[in-house]
This record gives C-alpha cells, sequence and structure tokens, in this order.
C-alpha cells in the first residue's frame, strides 16, 4: 500500500478548462500542500499559477507552481487532464486517437520520473484512457483511477433531488459502465435515505418511464451543456477533486469512479464505473453492485463497447 508523504504535493497534467477547474478547486479546498500545474504551453500554466497563488491569502496555505515532468517524482497524485475535449456533437469515443497518443507519451514521461503515486485519470473516453495509462505504466490496477461516471453519477443525483426535492448528497444512486454513451442508472439498488427508489416511486405515484426519462437527460447532459457553452468543466473538476481528497485523507470513501475490473461484474482487463472504496493505496476494493437483469445487459453493452474500442486502438 502505497504511504502518503508528509509534504502531500499534486502534480495537475493538462491545464485547459477542465484542468485549470480541478486547480480551483484544490486551492480553494486547500487539498494538498503543494500542487504544480504542467501543460504543453508553459505560459498557461504559468499563468495560471500566477492567478491561483494570488486566492492563497483567503484560503489556507498552499503552494503552487507551474513545472515540468520531474515534479512527478515525489508526488501523492498526478492527475491527467491533457488531451483535445470533446466538441460539439463529437462523442467520447470519437476522441480515441487524438487522444491516446498524447496520454501515452505522457504516462511514459511520468514513470521515468520514478512517480509511484496515484494516478487519476480524467482525459477522454475516460475509460480508454486509464486503460492506456495502465498498460503503459505497468502499475498494479489499483493506482490508476480514472473519474469515471463520477460526474454521471452526480448528475442523476442532481435531477432526482430535484424531482424527489431531497439534497443530492441523501440519495445513493451510481451510474454505472462507460462514461458515455452506454452508461446506464442502477436504479435497482437505488434508495433515498434507506428506501429503495422503485418502492419510493410507487408510493408517489411516479411512473418507471419518468426514471428511465432522467437516465436519459443525465446521459446527454455532457451534449447539452457543450451545445450551450462549448464544454463541460465544473462538474468534473469537482468531481476529481472529490476523488484526490480520498486519497489524500486516506478516507476510505465509497466514490462512483472508473476501476479496472479484474472478476467484479464477471468481466477482466477494462475499466469501468463502479462503486469502489478509496483511500491513500488508491482504489481499496471495488464494490460490486447487486444488478438486475436489465442493467446486467446494459453493463454487458458498455464492456462490450469499450473492448470493442480498446481492440481496435491495438492496446
Ligand atoms: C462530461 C465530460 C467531462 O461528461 O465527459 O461532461
Amino acid at each position: 500500500m502505497k504511504m502518503l508523504s508528509d509534504h502531500q504535493k499534486v502534480v495537475l497534467i493538462g491545464d485547459g478548462a477542465v484542468g485549470s477547474a480541478f486547480a480551483y478547486a484544490m486551492v480553494n479546498q486547500g487539498l494538498s500542500e503543494e500542487l504544480v500545474i504542467i501543460n504543453h504551453t508553459e505560459s498557461k500554466a504559468i499563468g495560471d499559477a500566477m492567478d491561483l497563488e494570488d486566492a492563497i491569502p483567503n484560503l489556507s496555505p498552499l503552494r503552487i507552481d507551474a513545472g515540468d515532468y520531474s515534479a512527478c517524482k515525489d508526488a501523492d497524485i498526478v492527475v491527467l487532464c491533457a488531451g483535445a475535449p470533446q466538441k460539439d456533437g463529437e462523442t467520447r469515443l470519437q476522441l480515441v486517437t487524438k487522444n491516446i497518443k498524447i496520454v501515452t507519451d505522457i504516462t511514459k514521461k511520468v514513470v521515468e520520473t520514478g512517480f509511484n503515486g496515484i494516478f487519476i485519470v480524467a482525459a477522454n473516453p475516460v475509460d480508454v484512457m486509464a486503460y492506456a495509462v495502465l498498460k503503459q505504466s505497468g502499475f498494479p490496477s489499483e493506482q490508476v483511477i480514472s473519474s469515471g461516471t463520477s460526474l454521471d453519477t452526480a448528475r442523476l443525483k442532481v435531477a432526482l433531488a430535484k424531482r424527489f426535492n431531497v439534497d443530492p448528497q441523501d440519495i445513493n444512486v451510481n451510474i454505472l459502465g462507460e462514461h458515455g454513451d452506454s452508461e446506464f442508472a442502477a436504479y435497482s439498488s437505488a434508495n433515498i435515505s434507506g428506501i429503495p427508489l422503485l418502492s419510493l416511486i410507487s408510493q408517489k405515484g411516479i411512473n418507471l418511464q419518468e426514471l428511465f426519462d432522467i437516465e436519459n437527460q443525465v446521459r446527454n447532459k455532457a451534449y447539452r451543456i457543450i451545445s450551450k457553452k462549448g464544454a463541460t468543466y465544473y462538474g468534473v473538476a469537482t468531481a476529481i477533486a472529490r476523488i484526490a481528497k480520498a486519497i489524500l485523507r486516506d478516507e476510505s470513501a465509497v466514490l462512483t469512479v472508473g476501476c479496472c475490473l479484474e472478476g467484479a461484474y464477471g468481466y477482466n482487463d477494462i475499466y469501468i464505473g463502479t462503486p469502489a472504496v478509496i483511500g491513500a493505496g488508491g482504489i481499496e476494493s471495488i464494490i460490486e453492485l447487486p444488478l438486475n437483469v436489465l442493467e446486467k445487459n446494459e453493463m454487458e453493452t458498455s464492456v462490450t463497447t469499450l473492448k470493442k474500442v480498446i481492440s481496435d486502438a491495438l492496446l
């Protein structure tokens, strides 16, 4: 198990819209002692470090610098946000060819420094990119986490919270599978304050179809945001910060993230969104949710879709 250092350090690679929103979340939440930003165009990293350090006097102490790969050597976490973002009308899977080389090259450089911390991978398509990082790094799979369906799960909680008039944090529900078009809501295990969601809807006279409509809206939410403002970043950046916090504070928090399956749900050697216990060592264990027949089929579709993309990309 990876032990955390006394001086906690996070390195962000890729200072675009998602990366810089993550850096801002880190600074605002005071998540580590040090944050180093690496970016292809160095001036953007330098400018962001200068801008973000001006926030520190109004927050908690945190050293923030622009840097190069040598900063990764003693980092606890490397957050990988580099790569082309999804454009209007583009699916996440269409980004594979653009991003696989970028992500593989970066991983090689990071590992060459002697880095032995936790990778959090957020470049899209995230499940495929995490797989590429795992293979390139040769790390144990618990040290490579993808943001997976963390954001989608948050989106589902937001939508259900509006419908049921409760705090989203009191809703236990997960989006599982691919972070993308084949993701699905595991409604059969969902509950609000312990009351199964499927019982709650019959008590309230809500039609099951409405839950499926909500799931569909969540599945398409990124497209809707991108069509309005060109990108999504606050939601995913906060989800990444939440994962980083669970590692840095050794929380053993149950979070929905992307994990490499090694037998869970009956699959191997594939990154999939699932709840998992996250602490200092990365993924401490995967929580395999019980799935009904429909959900098992949806999981199969996600796994098959991603395996095909991976084999086409010759990973
Ligand atoms: C989204 C992008 C980050 O779902 O994939 O918003």
